[in-house]
């Protein structure tokens, strides 16, 4: 069992909304495969250029690591939420950003499910 977090402090909360995508990149035929081999590197550039763009700071967007679900690639997760997506297209990350980055709602085609 894990604790919940408790603070008393008043920390800031730098971002509303911070997503975070998996940047590695292993060989093509490397048997765990990898985001980066899965196309991830043009997605995650168009949400980068998206959202400085559309000049919304309360939105951050960083790189990760492997995040360990390497073949379901390309990944991001989205905080607070905590949702795992798998965006394939660039209209993927448009309506990533539109809808759940700007808009607060889950794009459920493209989340992570245990089950539908
Ligand atoms: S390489 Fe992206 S989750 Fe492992």
């Amino acid at each position: 069992m894990i604790a919940p977090f408790e603070t008393d402090l008043d920390l800031p909360k730098v971002f509303v909304r911070h997503a975070f995508a998996c940047h590695t990149q292993r060989p093509p035929q490397h048997p765990r495969g990898s985001c980066g081999a899965a196309g991830a590197a043009p997605l995650w550039e168009r949400m980068a250029k998206k959202i400085e763009a559309a000049g919304v700071p309360d939105i951050g967007f960083s790189a990760s690591g492997c995040m360990g679900f390497c073949s379901a690639g390309p990944l991001m997760v989205v905080y607070p939420e905590g949702v795992w997506y798998r965006p394939q297209t660039e209209a993927d990350i448009d309506e990533i950003f539109e809808t759940h980055l700007k808009g607060g709602r889950l794009v459920e085609r493209l989340a992570m499910a245990l089950t539908r």
